[in-house]
């Protein structure tokens, strides 16, 4: 099902498999189209199903990716990019060991930076060098994208952040106790996001579902940081039923 509303494109997929399917092909398309696309890319659980989908779509040679560059959202910090729970390996192992990208053009914020201003300062400079074509985006069940955590304000660029006891604990299932998950990271910020061409975002599950419904129908605050998402001009959400259920009525009022 695809739904227009308040300027978004909303597809809403039988269950987390086409779910991923449907963002591969976007991202892919998004590639064909330009091979020079820079991408803005997401970790956590959401987009594993995508980046095997993209493996598996340049394994029968439907994608290239030997032209693309990309930047991911964000890192813990401090973690070494060995650390098999750091972002720079879970990316490694989940998609760019797989794919053609040429050496040196993926880029992730560095969780080992002596002076994380510097880094982080270097970071945005490289992304509005390039310019994100496309960014894919996850949700926290706060609302964050990237790690914005909901705030008073929106941080605009890439800095360093004190993560919520909330995403800590639902990224404590990746680690063996909640003690080892990182308390800070670095992450882009809202207008580096808000800079990108397009948008992608993906989320799953029924966990996801209250606030799927505050970032599309909700105020614009940044205590629910995806709702500036609301003010973009291309975001396309996809959502398995879970997702989208409290918001399904609602778009077909609408
Ligand atoms: C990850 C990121 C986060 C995740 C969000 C959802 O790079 O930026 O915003 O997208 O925490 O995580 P999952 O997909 O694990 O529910």
């Amino acid at each position: 099902m695809r739904i227009n509303y308040n300027g978004m494109t909303i597809f809403v997929k039988d269950n987390y498999e086409s779910m991923s399917k449907k963002a591969a092909a976007l991202v892919a398309a998004q590639v064909t189209l330009k091979a020079d696309s820079v991408l803005g890319l997401a970790t956590g659980s959401t987009p594993e199903g995508m980046y095997q989908a993209l493996v598996q779509m340049y394994l029968q040679d439907e994608v290239d990716f030997s032209e693309a560059i990309s930047f991911n959202l964000d890192e813990y910090y401090p973690i070494d990019a060995s650390n098999p729970q750091s972002y720079h390996y879970y990316m490694e192992e989940k998609f760019f060991k797989h794919v053609n990208f040429k050496e040196g053009n993926n880029h992730l914020p560095d969780g080992k930076a002596l002076d994380v201003e510097e880094a982080c300062k270097a970071y945005d400079e490289a992304i509005y060098e390039h310019g994100i074509d496309l960014q894919v985006l996850g949700i926290g069940n706060n609302g964050h994208i990237g790690f914005n955590e909901p705030d008073v304000h929106f941080e605009s660029s890439t800095h360093l952040v004190k993560l919520d006891v909330g995403t800590i604990e639902a990224n404590a299932r990746f680690f063996e106790t909640i003690e080892e998950v990182p308390t800070r990271a670095v992450s882009m910020g809202i207008k580096n996001i808000m800079h990108a061409k397009k948008i992608i975002l993906i989320a799953s599950g029924e966990a996801k579902a209250d606030i799927i419904e505050a970032m599309i129908f909700g105020d614009i605050t940044p205590k629910v940081p995806a709702s500036i998402l609301q003010l973009h001009n291309d975001v396309t959400m996809i959502l398995d039923q879970a997702a989208a259920g409290k918001i399904l009525a609602k778009l077909m009022a609408a």
